[in-house]
Order: C-alpha cells, then sequence, then structure tokens
C-alpha cells in the first residue's frame, strides 16, 4: 500500500490479478473492442508453421503469466515433441485449473505449475528429459505494463533465463488513438469492473474502507508518453482507511494503476537490443495492429 502515501498515488498492476481478476480480465480479453486477445490468436493462427519451425523441436516452453493458458494451446498444438510447459502465474487457483485442464488435454506433456510474482526471484523446476532450448512465451504485450527501465531489466532477466534460447512475445503496435481508447474504455464496463476490482481486493484482504462507487475509472492515451493511462479518480474530497493508516483524497485526486505502452516495431526492437536479445522475426496482422515477435538471446 506504499504507493498511496506518496504525492502521485500509485497501485502496482501486478494486485489486479487475484482470482476474481484474472477472471475480469479475461472478460476484458472478449470484448469486442479490446482488439489484442483476438488479434494476437489470429497473428499466432496464421504463421504458427513459421514460428513452431523458428522454435524447433525439443523445446522447454516457459510462459510468464499464464493466466487461463489458452495461448499456449495453438503452439502446443503444433511444436514437435516439446520437452515440457512451465505455467508461472500469480493467481493459485486460477493455475492450479488451468495446469490440470491442460495437462488432461495434452497427455504427456510434462506440465509445471509454478505460482510466483515472475518479476521477482523464483526458481524453475528443472525437467528430468533432454531439452533442445528453452524458450520463454510472453504474449498479450504484458510487456507495455513495465516502464521502460523495468522492462529491459526484466527482458534481460528472461534472456538470463534462456540463454541460448529464445523469446516468442506479443507487443502491442501504436495505432490511431480512438482505437485505442475504446480498447480500455469499453462500453460494457468491464475494464472499469476491472480496475475497480483492485479497490475493492484491498478492502477485502487488507482492514479497509474504499466505497467503490467513489471513485471513477479513467483511462487515456497519452501521446507523448506512447501508453495507455489509467487511474481511479477520487469523485469526492474523502479519507479512506486502510488498516491503522488513513489516506485523505482530494475531489479529482487519482491512483495510477496501470500503464500499456504501445511501440513501433523500430522502438520495440530498440529495448530488446538493450536487453541482450536479436530479433529473429516480426509478425503483425493485416492492420498493423499488434505484433508477434520471435527474439533470440544473443
Ligand atoms: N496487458 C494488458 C494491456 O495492457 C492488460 C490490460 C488490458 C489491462 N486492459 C486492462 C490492465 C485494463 C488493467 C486494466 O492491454
Amino acid at each position: 500500500m506504499q504507493g498511496l502515501q506518496d504525492a502521485k498515488k500509485e497501485l502496482l498492476s501486478k494486485y489486479f490479478y487475484d482470482d476474481i481478476g484474472s477472471q475480469l480480465f479475461e472478460q476484458i480479453c472478449l470484448l469486442d473492442e479490446y482488439y489484442p486477445t483476438r488479434t494476437e490468436l489470429g497473428i499466432m493462427q496464421e504463421y504458427i508453421p513459421e514460428i513452431v519451425s523458428l522454435l524447433g523441436p525439443g523445446c522447454m516452453l516457459i510462459e510468464y503469466g499464464s493466466g487461463s493458458s489458452t495461448k499456449i494451446r495453438m503452439l502446443l498444438d503444433a511444436l514437435h515433441n516439446p520437452a515440457g510447459y512451465v505455467a508461472i502465474d500469480i493467481a493459485k487457483e486460477h493455475l492450479q485449473r488451468s495446469a490440470a485442464s491442460l495437462a488432461a488435454a495434452y497427455p504427456g506433456l510434462a506440465v509445471f505449475p509454478v505460482c510466483a510474482d515472475y518479476t521477482s526471484d523464483f526458481t524453475l523446476p528443472t525437467s528430468s528429459g533432454p531439452v533442445s532450448k528453452r524458450v520463454a512465451y510472453f504474449p498479450g504485450s504484458t510487456i507495455g505494463n513495465f516502464d521502460r527501465e523495468p522492462a529491459i531489466r526484466f527482458l534481460q532477466q528472461i534472456a538470463k533465463t534462456c540463454k541460448g534460447g529464445g523469446l516468442l512475445i506479443g507487443v502491442d503496435l501504436k495505432k490511431d488513438f480512438n482505437i485505442l481508447h475504446r480498447a480500455y474504455n469499453d462500453t460494457q464496463g468491464v475494464t472499469a469492473r476491472f480496475n475497480l476490482h483492485l479497490l475493492e481486493r484491498i478492502n477485502q484482504e487488507l482492514e479497509a474502507d474504499f466505497q467503490l462507487d467513489q471513485f471513477g475509472h479513467y483511462a487515456f492515451y497519452n501521446p507523448g508518453q506512447s501508453r495507455i493511462e489509467m487511474h481511479l479518480v477520487s469523485l469526492k474530497p474523502q479519507v479512506v482507511h486502510i488498516e491503522e493508516s488513513e489516506f485523505s483524497f482530494k475531489l479529482g485526486e487519482s491512483i495510477w494503476t496501470e500503464s500499456s505502452y504501445k511501440y513501433t516495431p523500430a522502438e520495440f526492437a530498440q529495448l530488446a537490443v538493450c536487453a541482450g536479445f536479436a530479433i529473429e522475426h516480426v509478425w503483425t496482422d493485416a492492420q498493423q495492429l499488434f505484433s508477434v515477435q520471435y527474439l533470440k538471446v544473443v
């Protein structure tokens, strides 16, 4: 809760993802306005033979933030003799459920669920069989939720983990601001509920008294910073209690809950190179909304 003490209030976006938050996020992924998920799946579908031939046989897949593990099925259906699948996620029950259904759908595949915050240190399970290389899978443009320096540090950590291997990553692209705006301001209000769930979670897990109807979802594209900024804005002057502490909010004061950076392929390449990767291939959809990229550790 430290972020609420700062002059500019902020909460870390990883706290969105408890089991309810993960389910709400999955609803976002199905929204008409939220183009990233279906566009990424479309790109994967179209280019899966090329993707699979770059990954090669016998690789160990490591997914960072596996969620419901839907996207990985496309890879698992097409890959030759994958050595195993490590699913890392912060939401425990969600992870266990997905891992179990995946193991049932792919008998013979070694599935290793790891409940962890993947931005912190955690140990990877070791496979008993032969592994040709490690390939990290990081779809959904979650890399866009990191600021530049943390993004580089995180990619560096992946490069270390996957030495000799690579990274298959989804990266959202710069585009018409209106399309971006709609994706984070859906008409059904699912994104708003997802955003507000953060406060609900604090109320439940810490002793807190946020009034959910006194905060508003506010998301906009900041073109100068190339990012969507998501906030919860206080709709009145108010004081909120969290355990022993008091936090006062002015009317209109906001809690910054998420950023989602958008890149041109060239901008992302620069970031990836800084982190020790070489761009092996970039796939996009016809409208250039989204990209799937395979990077090699150098
Ligand atoms: N990785 C997703 C993105 O940046 C996460 C996301 C989508 C999200 N919609 C959101 C996070 C709404 C918080 C609130 O596109």
